[in-house]
């Protein structure tokens, strides 16, 4: 199977999870993509959908899915998305389509995160995939200086301004042995929006596409 194909298997998959007459939190990325079509396929048995980008609300929109601002809505029972990297404690690292602050918002907010992943994205410790930090622009450069200090190497995203109006450092060379501790670390710089480091609300469930099928980790 190809990769596209084990992230529209997990996509599909995330569809078990979603309860009838209830409003369903969406993630963003290509898995994402996949499980917006599944959704499409019962849209008349859901309420409707918070949306994490302006790229996933045009999506769900376009299929006919009501897209509520999270402002509306009193409590969300799911959150489904992809990520990046997950490691085996499920914590994650996301924020590789740049939408990681309205991802982590509707995280903190959904009961139950399904986490829809291909194999590829399991790692034993996370940082090989340049983690997202999402910076207002002013500080862009005071915060790139405090990243190197944590260890890591910062490259600004060029040409990418968040839905939120900011601008993304990637920063890579991390081997992120405490999760907990460094997005502690990153949330206490002064300009940062929202590290796309998922420690302390990691997933419940992750949905893993591999050879095999899915397989489903519960945490
Ligand atoms: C979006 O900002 C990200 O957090 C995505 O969830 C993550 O990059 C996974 O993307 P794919 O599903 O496209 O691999």
């Amino acid at each position: 199977m190809t990769q596209d194909e084990l992230k529209k298997a997990v996509g599909w998959a995330a569809l078990e999870y979603v309860q009838p007459g209830t409003i369903v939190g969406v993630g963003t990325g290509s898995t994402a993509a996949h499980f917006i079509d599944a959704l499409g396929t019962i849209k008349h048995q859901i309420d409707g959908a918070v949306s994490s980008s302006d790229a996933s609300t045009a999506k769900l929109k376009a299929l006919g899915i009501a897209v509520y601002d999270l402002n509306e809505v009193d409590s969300l029972g799911i959150y489904v998305d992809g990520a990046d990297e997950i490691n085996g404690n499920m914590q994650m690292i996301k924020g590789g389509g740049a939408a990681l602050t309205r991802e982590k918002i509707i995280a903190s907010v959904a009961k139950t995160f399904v986490c829809i992943a291909d194999a590829s994205k399991q790692v034993a410790i996370l940082g090989r995939f340049p983690l997202p930090v999402e910076v207002i622009p002013m500080a862009r450069s005071s915060v790139a200086r405090e990243l190197v200090k944590l260890g890591g190497r910062p490259e600004y995203r060029q040409n990418v301004v968040t839905d939120n109006g900011n601008v993304i450092l990637d920063v890579h060379g991390l081997e992120i042995i405490d999760p907990v501790a460094l997005e502690d670390a990153i949330n206490a710089l002064a300009g940062v929006v929202t590290v796309g480091l998922f420690a302390r609300r990691g997933a419940d469930i992750a949905l893993i596409g591999g050879a095999d099928g899915v397989k489903t980790i519960k945490k």
